[in-house]
């Protein structure tokens, strides 16, 4: 049987974080085996909101992919490329633009908070930055341009994308009403059960919190972050009976990165007052610098040999645009235009 089409792609904002690796990157990883892959970086959604801050976007796109194939996303199973190195998934853009009512697009709630957060960010009090351009109130159309272009059928997304999802399910079932055509599939989301990992202060993990371990961080960097991990606020002392599942992020990697008889063991040691947390939080940086050190490894032969990464993204993006060119024709037919 042939295997079914998944798309799914990542803004580039840059190096990633552990946060990207368990809930994002492991799950791609296992999914190429299963489906046929289409893996990129979404340089035009880095415009929607970022149009006027590009000097390190090339760099941050190469960033975004040397930590993809670190992880082990593998061109071979895969095809990786940059959004706009297809020109054909803007010419989809417009037509699916066409067929898009105006209010879908102004409803979507992931927009809404999108907007939000540009305005609290906003300190120029610029009329230009706090409005919403043309380009990201089309935020959600080109992301189903993306999606429809090979005609995915599944989407892998965290939960903040399902709203736009949901419109790219309307706008691919109001194309076939109009065209009469079965054309496209129904793109379906696929959650992940893999937890989020919190930043090491307890809140979200995310660039701009100052609170990520990335992938490419150093042992010695590493090793410092996981020191700020919050552990169980209530403990002062090695000998105090210690609480780990109110140990908010440390005990939480200890779950994520080690092994059950390990985790089970700190458990112990912790509730019985045997463990202080310096320690402990300085065993889980060791555990979790021998699990990135082949990772590192092979991101920093890649970063050594950058030709090789743009040869990858220069081939991915030939066969990414065979294929979008193949696609794009029938759609073109079944309009007519
Ligand atoms: N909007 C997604 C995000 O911010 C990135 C994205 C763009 C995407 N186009 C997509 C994800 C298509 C999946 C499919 O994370
Ligand atoms: Fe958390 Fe370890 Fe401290 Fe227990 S000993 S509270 S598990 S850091």
């Amino acid at each position: 049987m042939e295997k079914k089409n998944l798309v799914s792609g990542m803004r580039p904002t840059g190096k990633l974080h552990f946060g990207h690796y368990a809930g994002v990157l492991t799950n791609w990883v296992k999914l190429q085996e299963e489906y046929n892959c289409y893996y990129f970086v979404a340089d035009w959604h880095a415009l929607t909101t970022k149009y006027n801050q590009t000097e390190n976007l090339r760099q941050d796109k190469l960033d975004v992919v040397l930590d993809w194939l670190a992880c082990g996303i593998d061109p071979n199973k895969s095809t990786i490329y940059n959004q706009s190195d297809v020109p054909q998934i803007a010419q989809l853009h417009i037509l699916l633009s066409m067929v898009t009512p105006q209010n879908w697009v102004e409803r979507d709630p992931t927009l809404k908070d999108m907007v939000k957060i540009i305005r609290n960010n906003d300190t120029s009090g610029s009329e230009n930055t706090t409005q919403m351009s043309y380009g990201l109130l089309g935020y959600p159309v080109l992301m189903t341009a993306d999606i429809l272009m090979f005609n995915a059928n599944v989407v892998p997304v965290g939960n903040d994308q399902l709203a736009h999802l949901e419109i790219s399910r309307d706008i691919a079932r109001r194309f076939n009403n109009i065209y009469n055509t079965e054309f496209f599939n129904e793109p379906l989301p696929k959650l992940t059960q893999i937890p989020l990992l919190k930043g090491v202060d307890g809140q979200k993990m995310g660039k701009s919190f100052h609170n990520d371990i990335k992938i490419s961080d150093d042992e010695e960097t590493t090793a410092k972050k996981v020191m700020m991990a919050i552990t169980d606020r209530s403990r002062a002392r090695k000998t105090d009976l210690g609480h780990p599942d109110k140990c908010e992020v440390a005990f939480t990697y200890y779950q994520y990165f080690a092994d059950e008889q390990t985790v089970q063991q700190v458990r112990c040691e912790c509730e019985k007052g045997e463990r202080g947390c310096a320690d402990c939080k300085r065993q889980l940086g060791a555990i979790i610098n021998s699990k990135f050190a082949p990772i590192r490894a092979k991101r920093e032969e890649f970063a050594k040999d950058i030709n090789k990464v743009k040869d990858i993204l220069s081939e991915g993006g030939k066969k990414a645009r065979e294929q979008a060119q193949k696609n794009i024709e029938q759609i073109r037919d079944i309009i007519n235009i």
